[in-house]
């Protein structure tokens, strides 16, 4: 009888040191199998009653050497696993993959498009001028020529101050014309971009809030044709080498004679068919030569020196190059349009 059960201890030591584990669920049937509430061990105890009283302490050796070698492989295969995991975690890793650096942030599209245009005319002398946004009646109307009761004002919707100064925010980028003719002599050649505003509805369009940049050349003996070629190496640094420009009579109270300028774009898809209005032509700017009642209101002599002006509106510009469907898209800030740049310098 006592054989049989040390027969049986000697099976399931057998049993317990061959049991394949290779896997976390063989590992879990083992350990509920050798080590959990019900497990087969248990009964073995159970049977020492059945052991001669010589034979006892053996017998309980032999019992606790099963529960030790049970608990023994238990212990080594987990350890084992959970290295063999965290090895096949590493190996997950991609480590030729490039790094993910998150969202860096991005040029906005007119930050991009007037930089562009700064550069080129930096590439002939131009020097950077910047003024304020907040601007007094006389440098953005009057002393362009424009005085109070001149029919020109209705042509741009002014945001005035509610103050005594009847300050307001500047319609035009011209305003920084009558400050740097007022500050400085000349030859005066400056390029100024900046923000301006207009009270008008805004669209898919147009908007209360755009960006310009204005140029002006002052010295003796500037001519319109000085003008044009500027003009012209302009737009084909910006538009390509091949691009055509035209001149079409235009007004402004602060130019005599002035002029729009238009690039030829062609007609060669529904694209250019529309943005171009079927003309093939685009606008781009206004500009003309500097009126001699500017020049005297800001302190130059007309008789001795002549200039020009031109002013552009940048949002057209970017969303031409940039193929923008809508100017509202270019205030919004709204990241899903802003990350679309990223890669734009
Ligand atoms: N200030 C004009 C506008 O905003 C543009 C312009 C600038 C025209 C300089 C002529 C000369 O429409």
């Amino acid at each position: 009888m006592s054989d049989n059960v040390f027969n049986k201890i000697d099976v399931m030591m057998a049993e317990i040191q061959s049991y394949t584990i290779d896997s976390a669920e063989q590992l879990e049937a083992f350990r509920i199998q050798y080590l959990g509430s019900k497990n087969a061990i248990k009964p073995v105890f159970g049977e020492i009653r059945n052991v001669p009283n010589e034979q006892k302490k053996e017998f309980g050796q032999k019992v606790n050497d099963l529960k030790q070698a049970a608990e023994g492989r238990f212990n080594t295969i987990s350890t084992l696993l959970k290295k063999q995991s965290q090895n096949n975690a590493a190996a997950d890793i991609d480590l030729t993959a490039p790094a993910y650096c998150g969202f860096g942030g991005a040029r906005h599209p007119i930050a991009t498009t007037m930089g562009k245009i700064i550069d080129i005319f930096e590439r002939i002398g131009f020097v950077v001028a910047e003024e304020r946004e907040i601007e007094d009646d006389w440098h953005n109307f009057t002393a362009m020529n424009t005085p109070e009761d001149h029919p020109a004002r209705d042509m741009q919707d002014t945001f005035y101050l509610k103050d005594s100064a009847n300050r307001l925010l500047r319609t035009h980028t011209s305003s920084v014309q009558s400050r740097m003719m007022t500050s400085n002599k000349p030859p005066i050649r400056i390029i100024a971009p900046g923000r301006v505003y207009r009270n008008e509805t805004i669209s898919a369009r147009s908007h209360c809030q755009f960006h310009q940049v204005e140029g002006l050349y002052i010295d003796e003996k500037v001519s319109f044709a000085d003008m044009k070629q500027t003009l012209l190496y302009f737009t084909r640094e910006m538009y390509g080498a091949d691009k055509e420009i035209r001149l079409r009579p235009s007004y402004f109270p602060f130019t005599e004679p002035s002029a729009e300028m238009d690039v030829y774009w062609g007609l060669e898809s529904d694209t250019d068919y529309k943005i171009t209005k079927g003309t093939g032509y685009l606008e781009i700017l206004g500009c003309g030569m500097v009126d001699p009642n500017v020049l005297s209101s800001c302190g130059i002599d007309p008789e001795k020196y002549s200039g020009f002006a031109f002013g552009m509106g940048i949002e057209r510009q970017a969303m031409l190059l940039y193929n923008i469907g809508d100017i509202r898209l270019l205030f919004e800030n709204d990241i899903r349009f802003l990350k679309q740049f990223e890669s734009v310098v």
